[in-house]
């Protein structure tokens, strides 16, 4: 086998457009989606039920065809690829979703064998990576099981590290943590970051939970019906205001509207940095002697990143003073109403 595995992959779509056959209308299942998925990442693809994710993997995988548009590997349009150079390409993307079951009747290090016994590799060199990948999918102490002894979220990381064996360029995984618990989808989305990491595989994951990119993506795209609504880092999306994939992954802000009226200001702030989230407020409300209510929202991560939506109602002569202070630091802040109680002018 050639080890390609350090090779990192860039994926460039332009212009893809990909219907199928409707009952009345042809469906567009992707709308002239342009991204730039860079080599090595941990891209995720986030969109409701129907939008279009699984219809990019399989685009991306090259096992459909676009109506229009390209798909490049490293700068190679692949729509001209046909026989050996095709299958060469092909060899270099791995997707989760078409792969065959495991075997029930070999182990688990046997079904990460079976992709390098059909490429020849034997011996020492077979068992080294069997071992390095089943390693990376947290599944030492399960090589000798077989599949029906596994979880369910333990046979989906055996299909990952069988996936990867082969040392594909990128790894299509659609929908990798459906129908798992939280801890068991945590799991899964350790393998495909260390993957990413220790093999330097380009991942692109489709899910519809926002969760999951919060956990380990760092380029997101927010599909809609087919079109690219949103995407970019998740971090640099978190400080747009009004993205749709920002309010997904920051801290749910329940209070009801009505319950700013109580200040004389209230606003939303995103804090992105952990020094940010612990000292900025209350430094405001001691500088400018308003009180700082947290009236909702809270803290939580992206990736290492701690981020933090609260919603803040503040009462004082300099409301706006400490507002305007705290987006100065940095911060992203949302006024949204005035309370009734105006400030003094
Ligand atoms: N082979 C097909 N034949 C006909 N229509 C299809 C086919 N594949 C997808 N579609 C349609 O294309 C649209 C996008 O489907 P797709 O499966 O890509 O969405 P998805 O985002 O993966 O959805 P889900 O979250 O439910 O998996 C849908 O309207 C779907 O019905
Ligand atoms: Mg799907």
């Amino acid at each position: 086998m050639r080890a390609r595995s350090m090779e990192l992959s860039l994926i460039t779509l332009e212009n893809l457009t990909k219907s199928f056959p409707g009952k009345s209308s042809p469906v567009l299942a992707l709308r002239e989606v342009n991204l730039e998925i860079g080599a090595g990442a941990l891209y995720g693809v986030v969109g409701p039920a129907k939008s279009g994710k699984s219809t990019l993997a399989k685009v991306v995988a090259l096992q459909e065809k676009p109506d229009r548009g390209t798909v490049r590997l490293d700068g190679l349009n692949t729509a001209g690829l046909d026989g050996r150079r095709l299958r060469e390409v092909r060899r270099q993307v791995a997707a989760l979703d078409t792969a065959p079951a495991l075997y029930a009747e070999r182990t688990v290090a046997g079904n990460v064998a079976a992709p390098l016994e059909q490429l020849g590799v034997d011996g020492p060199q077979r068992r080294s990576r069997v071992g390095r990948v089943l390693d990376i999918a947290g599944l030492t102490q399960r090589a000798t099981q077989h599949p029906g002894e596994l979880t369910d979220g333990q046979r989906r990381r055996v299909e990952i590290a069988r996936a990867v064996a082969s040392g594909p360029a990128v790894l299509l995984a659609d929908d990798p943590t459906a129908g798992l618990g939280a801890d068991e989808a945590g799991s899964v989305l350790t393998v495909l970051d260390r993957a990413r990491a220790e093999l330097g595989v380009t991942v692109v994951l489709t899910t519809k939970d926002a969760g999951v990119a919060r956990r380990v993506c760092d380029g997101v795209a927010l599909l809609d019906s087919g079109r690219v609504v949103e995407h970019g880092t998740v971090l640099d999306l978190l400080a747009v205001p009004g993205s749709r994939t920002a309010d997904a992954l920051l801290p749910a802000i329940d209070t009801p509207r009505s319950q700013s009226a109580a200040y004389d200001r209230a606003a939303d702030v995103v804090l992105i940095g952990f020094a940010a989230v612990g000292a900025l407020l209350p430094e405001a409300a001691v500088r400018f002697e308003v009180e700082l209510a947290t009236i909702g929202g809270g803290l939580t991560r992206v990736g290492d990143t701690p981020v933090a939506r609260f919603r803040v109602g503040v009462t004082g002569r300099q409301a706006d003073s400490a507002l305007a202070w705290i987006a100065d630091r940095g911060a992203h802040v949302t006024h949204f109403a005035a309370g009734p109680r105006s400030v003094a002018a």
